[in-house]
C-alpha cells in the first residue's frame, strides 16, 4: 500500500447501554478490555500492510482511565491521542480527530473503527480500502447482513451511493432492511473534512451522526462482508456474552486445527493468548486464561480452570482441578481436586493427588503428595513420598517459613512440620509425627506425644518397606 493513511478509533462514547459504570472500550471480553482488539486489528495492519499508517484513539469519557490503560499495555505503540469534550455523536468525535491531528491533509485515506467492534480484523480494513482505491470512491462503509438488525443503523441502496439511517430514525419499513453499518469506513480525507462541517444533528438523538456522510448521489460505496457477526458492535452485556462465544469458538477452532481435540466447545473456554500445542486431550467444562503454556499430548481433565500456567508434554490434570501461576515438568500427574497456587513448581514424573494444596514450592522429579496435603514454601527432594494429611505448618502468625525435605525419604501419613525445618536426605518420619527440629540424613523421626526423637535407623525402615 502506497497511500498515505490514519486509522482513528472511535472510543469517547459513555457506552450508557452496558449500564456498568466503566468505560465501554474497557469492559473485559474474555478477560481483555474490547478496545484491545480493536488496537491490535490496527497494528497487525500497520505492521503487514502499511509501516507508516498512524493509529489515534478519540477518548472523552472516563479519559483518565483510558489513558492509564493505554500507558499501562501499550507504553510501546505511538498512538495519537485526540480528546472529544463533549460526546455529541460520532461526526463530533472525527471532527475532533481532524481538528487536532497535526498536519491530517497530508493522509490520503482516513479509516474509522468504532471502539466496540472487536472482532474486526486486517482483512476487514484491507476489504474497504480495495473497494476506495479501486472504484475511485470518495467513502467507503463495510456492512454486513444481519439476522437481528435491530439496534444498528440500516443501509439503504440507491441509484448511486447509498444512505444510513439510524435505528431510531427508521421507519417501521425501513427497520425490516438487514442490511447493517457496521461503523468501520474508509474516507478520502478531503471529502470527509468536506462533509464533516455539513452535518447538523436535525434527528431524534440530537447527535451528530457520522453516518449521514452517505447520501443517495454520493460517490460513495459499501462492501458487504460474509461471516457479518464479526462485525458486530457492543452496545449491551447480552451482546458482550454473545462476542464472547464467537471469539472463545474461533479460538478453539484454530487450536483444533493445529491438533488440540475438544470434547465440547461449547462448554469450553480458552482465552486467545493461551498456546497449546498438538495432542492435548480438553475434556468439557475447562477454562484456560492468561498466559498460559500447554505442552503436547497433556490432558486437561473436566471442570478444571488453568490460568498462567506452563505444562511441559504429557502433563494429565484430572478433574475439577484449579491451578494458577505454575510450572509443571512432563508427565506430572495433577488432581482430582488438586490446587496449585503461584509459585508451585512440579518436577518430572511428579504426583499431587486430591484435596491436595501446593503453593510457592518445589517439587522434585517422582516426588508423590497424593491425598490431603498442605505444601506451601517447600522444597521437597525428589522421589520422596508424602503420605496423607500431610501439613507444612509455614505460617507463625507474622512471616512465612521455609520446609525442606531431602530426596527419597518417607513422610508417614497425619504428619507436620513446623517450618523453619530442615530433613535431610533418606528420611523416615512415622506416622502422627510432628517435626520441629531439623533431622539429619538418613534419620528417623517419631514424635508421638511431647517428645521428638531422632534415630539414624531410616535405612533399615526404608529397607524393610521396600522388602
Ligand atoms: C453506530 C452507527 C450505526 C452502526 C453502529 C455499528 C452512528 C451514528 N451510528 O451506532 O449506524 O450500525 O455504530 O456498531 O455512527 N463515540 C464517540 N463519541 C461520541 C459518540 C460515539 O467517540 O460522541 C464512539 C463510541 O465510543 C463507539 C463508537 O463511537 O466506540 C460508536 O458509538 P455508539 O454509540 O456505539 O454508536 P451505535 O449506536 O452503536
Ligand atoms: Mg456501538
Amino acid at each position: 500500500m502506497s497511500d498515505k493513511i490514519c486509522l482513528v478509533i472511535l472510543a469517547a462514547g459513555q457506552g450508557t447501554r452496558m449500564k456498568i459504570g466503566m468505560p465501554k472500550p474497557l469492559v473485559p471480553l474474555m478477560n481483555r478490555p474490547i478496545l484491545d482488539y480493536v488496537l491490535d486489528a490496527c497494528l497487525a495492519f500497520k505492521r503487514q500492510k502499511v509501516n507508516d499508517a498512524s493509529v489515534s484513539l478519540v477518548i472523552g469519557h472516563q479519559s483518565e482511565q483510558m489513558i492509564a490503560h493505554i500507558e499501562r499495555y501499550y507504553s510501546s505503540s505511538k498512538f495519537h491521542i485526540t480528546r472529544q469534550q463533549q460526546q455529541l455523536g460520532t461526526a463530533d468525535a472525527v471532527k475532533s480527530f481532524l481538528t487536532q491531528f497535526p498536519d491530517v491533509m497530508s493522509n490520503k485515506y482516513i479509516f474509522i473503527l468504532s471502539g466496540d467492534v472487536p472482532m474486526v480484523s486486517v482483512e476487514h480494513l484491507e476489504g474497504i480500502y480495495r473497494e476506495i482505491s479501486t472504484h475511485n470512491l470518495k467513502a467507503v462503509v463495510a456492512t454486513v447482513t444481519a439476522a437481528n438488525p435491530t439496534g444498528y443503523g440500516r443501509v439503504l441502496s440507491h441509484t448511486t451511493g447509498l444512505s444510513i439511517v439510524e435505528e431510531k430514525d427508521a421507519s417501521s419499513e425501513v427497520k425490516k432492511i438487514q442490511k447493517i453499518n457496521t461503523g468501520l469506513y474508509v474516507f478520502e480525507t478531503k471529502y470527509l473534512k468536506d462533509c464533516i462541517d455539513k452535518i447538523s444533528n436535525n434527528n431524534k438523538s440530537r447527535e451528530f451522526y457520522l453516518t449521514d456522510v452517505f447520501q443517495a448521489g454520493s460517490p460513495v460505496g459499501a462492501v458487504n462482508f460474509e461471516r457479518g457477526e464479526d462485525l458486530l458492535g457492543i452496545n449491551t452485556l447480552e451482546q458482550l456474552e454473545e462476542t464472547s462465544k464467537r471469539l472463545n469458538r474461533r479460538n478453539l477452532i484454530s487450536l483444533s486445527q493445529q491438533g488440540v481435540r475438544f470434547w465440547d466447545f461449547d462448554s469450553t473456554f480458552i482465552e486467545p493468548s493461551v498456546v497449546m500445542a498438538s495432542g492435548t486431550v480438553v475434556y468439557p467444562n475447562v477454562i484456560i486464561e492468561g498466559n498460559s503454556k500447554i505442552g503436547q499430548g497433556c490432558t486437561i481433565g473436566a471442570f478444571s480452570h488453568l490460568k498462567d500456567v506452563e505444562f511441559a508434554d504429557g502433563v494429565c490434570i484430572k478433574s475439577h482441578s484449579v491451578l494458577e501461576g505454575c510450572k509443571v515438568a512432563a508427565q506430572v500427574e495433577i488432581g482430582p481436586f488438586a490446587r496449585l497456587r503461584p509459585g508451585a513448581n512440579l518436577g518430572t514424573k511428579a504426583k499431587i493427588g486430591n484435596f491436595v494444596e501446593v503453593k510457592k514450592s518445589t517439587i522434585g522429579p517422582g516426588a508423590k503428595i497424593s491425598h490431603l496435603s498442605y505444601v506451601g514454601d517447600a522444597i521437597i527432594g525428589d522421589n520422596t513420598n508424602i503420605g496423607c494429611g500431610f501439613i507444612t505448618c509455614n505460617y507463625d502468625g507474622v512471616q512465612k517459613h521455609v520446609t525442606k525435605i531431602g530426596k527419597d525419604c518417607f513422610i508417614g501419613s497425619d504428619s507436620q512440620t513446623i517450618a523453619p525445618v530442615e530433613i535431610g536426605d533418606n528420611c523416615f518420619v512415622a506416622s502422627g509425627s510432628t517435626i520441629n527440629t531439623s533431622m539429619p540424613d538418613g534419620s528417623f523421626g517419631i514424635s508421638r506425644g511431647r517428645q521428638t526423637t531422632h534415630l539414624n535407623m531410616a535405612k533399615k525402615f526404608l529397607k524393610t518397606k521396600q522388602d
